[in-house]
C-alpha cells in the first residue's frame, strides 16, 4: 500500500509517497506567499495552503495505482492561529509561529499570569509565537473577528479539516497553543478562560498516530482518491521530524537545521525544564520530549545568500572554509534576525556582525553566519546539559543538513557525533509513518521508526576543532547579554 506525507511548511508544502518498507515513490513541493505585513509580523493564507495540497496530491499520484493509497498523514509549522468562523470560514489570515507581535500579551501572561502558574498548568510560559498570546492580541486588536470565533486549529489540523471535515489536532502541536494541560493530555480550563475562550471553540484531541477520519466524499473525487483513505491526525512539524528520523523512546536527540532550528530530546516520562527555557511537550509516539527552538536557522543563511550577497551558489560560497579555518573566524554573527525564542525569549533580539576588520572577507562572513547558528543551538544544548542530559550523538535533518561544512560545524560546536538518516524528509517522512500506524501496517510508532529510519552519514567531532570552537563559543555567549540594553527597549512591534 501507499502513504502520502505531508510538511506543512512556513515556505511550501512538501508531498512524499511512500511504500509501507519505506521506499520514496515520488516527491514534490508547491511554494506558497508569507506576508510580513509590519517588521516582525509573520502571517500565511491557510486557503494557499489548502489549495497547494490539494493540487499537489494529485500531482503527486501522477501515474501511480491511487486505488493503492491507504492513508495520509501530515506534520506542520506549529503554533500559527487559524480561527475558523461558523460556516468554517477563514476569518484572518494565520498568524504564524515566528510572528513577534505579541510581545506585551506575552508579558501579561508571564508577568501577571505568572510565570509557575502557567507552568503549572502547561508545562510551558509564553513565547511571542505560541497560539495563546495571539488569541489575547486579537481579543485586544480585533474584537470583532475575535467574536466570530468559532474553531480555533494548528496550521495542519486545518488540512486535516479539509481532508476530513473533523476539527481536531494531536497532542504534539497543542502543547505549543500554551493552551493544553501536557501532563495530563487534556485542554486547560483555566488557559481557556484566561483566553476568554470555550473548550466547545477548541479541536478534538487524538494521539498523531491515531486515525481522524476518512476523505470526505467530495475530496475523494476532487483527489481521485477512494473515500476509504484514512487520515491520521499527524504532528506539529518538529515531532514529525522526529518519527522521520526515528527519535522517539528514551533520549534520542534531532536537529532540525530548517527555517527555525530545533534542538528535540525525545523521553518516555514527562518532564519540566524547570526555568522553562526548553519547550515541554508531548511526542508524536504517545511520549514527551523536551525542546529548544531558534527562529531564524537555515533562514539567516539564506536572508545572507539570497537578499545579501545576491547568490544561489551556497555550496561555492562554503567551498574555500576549510577545516583549517574552523575554530579560528574572527567574526561573530548573533543570528536573531526575526527576535528570539529558545533560551533567551526575547522578541527585540537583532542579528549582528561582530568583530570585523579591513581584511574579513566573504567566506568569514558567511562561516560567521553558519556558525552564529550552531552557537545559538548550543545554548539550548547548555540548557539541557544543566538539566543533567548527557548527549553524545544527535540525528540532524533539514535543508541546513544538506551542507557538509555546516554539518561539520554542528558537530564541533555541540562536540557530538552527528548521523543523516539515509532517507533525509523530515516531517513529510514522519507525516507518511504516522499514517502506516493508524492504518494498522506497524503496530506503534516505534516499530515504524525501527523498520523504516536507517542512518547513512555520521560527523564525528574533531577533537581539536572541538576544543578551538568551545573558545569561541564561551565569547559568543558573552555578546548577547554586551549587546541586549542597544536593542531597542520598547516593542517595535506594536
Ligand atoms: C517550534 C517552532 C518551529 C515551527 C517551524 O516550536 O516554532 O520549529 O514549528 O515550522
Amino acid at each position: 500500500m501507499l502513504y502520502i506525507g505531508i510538511d506543512l511548511g512556513t515556505s511550501a508544502v512538501k508531498l512524499l509517497l511512500m511504500d509501507e518498507e519505506g521506499r520514496i515513490q515520488n516527491e514534490l513541493s508547491r511554494e506558497y506567499p508569507l506576508e510580513f505585513p509590519q517588521p516582525g509580523w509573520s502571517q500565511q493564507n491557510p486557503e494557499d495552503w489548502k489549495n497547494a495540497v490539494l493540487e499537489g496530491i494529485p500531482a503527486l499520484l501522477e501515474g501511480f495505482d491511487k486505488s493503492q493509497v491507504a492513508g495520509i498523514g501530515a506534520g506542520g509549522q506549529m503554533h500559527g492561529l487559524v480561527v475558523l468562523d461558523e460556516n468554517d470560514q477563514v476569518i484572518r489570515p494565520a498568524i504564524l509561529w515566528n510572528d513577534g507581535r505579541t510581545a506585551q500579551e506575552v508579558d501579561y501572561l508571564n508577568e501577571e499570569i505568572g510565570r509557575e502558574k502557567l507552568s503549572a498548568l502547561t508545562a510551558n510560559i509564553a513565547f511571542a509565537g505560541f497560539t495563546a498570546p495571539k488569541i489575547l492580541w486579537m481579543r485586544k486588536h480585533e474584537p470583532e473577528n475575535f467574536a466570530r470565533i468559532r474553531k480555533i486549529m494548528l496550521p495542519k489540523d486545518y488540512i486535516n479539516y479539509i481532508l476530513t471535515g473533523v476539527h481536531c489536532t494531536d497532542y504534539s502541536d497543542a502543547s505549543g497553543m500554551l493552551l493544553l494541560d501536557v501532563a495530563h493530555k487534556c485542554w486547560s480550563r483555566e488557559m481557556l478562560d484566561i483566553c476568554g475562550i470555550t473548550e466547545a471553540q477548541m479541536p478534538r484531541l487524538f494521539e498523531s498516530y491515531e486515525a481522524v477520519g476518512t476523505l470526505r466524499p467530495e475530496i475523494a473525487a476532487e483527489l481521485g482518491l477512494p473515500e476509504k483513505v484514512v487520515v491520521c491526525a499527524g504532528a506539529g512539524d518538529n515531532a514529525a521530524a522526529a518519527v522521520g528520523t526515528g527519535t522517539v523512546g528514551e533520549g534520542g536527540c534531532n536537529i532540525s537545521l530548517g527555517t527555525s532550528g530545533t534542538f528535540f530530546i525525545s523521553s518516555d516520562h514527562f518532564g519540566v525544564d524547570p526555568h522553562n527555557a526548553l519547550h515541554a511537550f508531548a511526542h508524536a509516539d504517545g511520549h514527551y520530549h523536551l525542546m529548544g527552538c531558534m527562529l531564524s536557522a537555515a533562514s539567516c543563511n539564506k536572508w545572507w545568500m539570497d537578499d545579501i550577497l545576491g547568490s544561489q551558489d551556497y555550496a561555492g560560497a562554503q567551498k574555500d572554509i576549510t577545516d583549517e579555518r574552523l575554530g579560528r573566524n574572527h567574526v561573530y554573527f548573533l543570528p536573531y534576525l526575526m527576535g528570539e525564542r529558545s533560551p533567551i525569549n526575547d522578541t527585540n533580539a537583532r542579528g549582528a556582525f561582530v568583530g570585523m576588520t579591513m581584511d574579513t572577507s566573504r567566506a568569514d562572513l558567511t562561516q560567521a553566519v553558519l556558525e552564529g547558528v550552531a552557537f545559538a543551538i548550543r545554548d539550548s544544548f547548555e540548557v539541557a546539559r544543566s538539566l543533567g542530559l548527557d548527549i553524545r550523538r544527535s540525528m540532524i535533518c533539514g535543508g541546513g543538513a544538506k551542507s557538509p561544512l555546516w554539518k561539520k560545524i554542528m558537530a564541533n560546536v555541540l562536540n557530538v557525533e552527528l548521523l543523516t538518516p539515509v532517507s533525509e524528509q523530515g516531517p513529510d517522512m514522519g507525516g507518511a509513518m504516522l499514517a502506516m500506524v493508524a492504518c494498522g501496517a506497524y503496530p506503534t510508532v516505534e516499530a515504524v521508526c525501527a523498520k523504516l529510519v536507517h542512518a547513512a552519514d555520521a560527523v564525528q567531532p574533531d577533537p581539536e576543532i572541538a576544543e578551538r570552537y568551545e573558545a569561541r563559543y564561551r565569547q559568543f555567549a558573552k555578546i548577547y547579554p554586551a549587546l541586549k540594553d542597544v536593542y531597542p527597549t520598547e516593542n517595535p512591534f506594536q
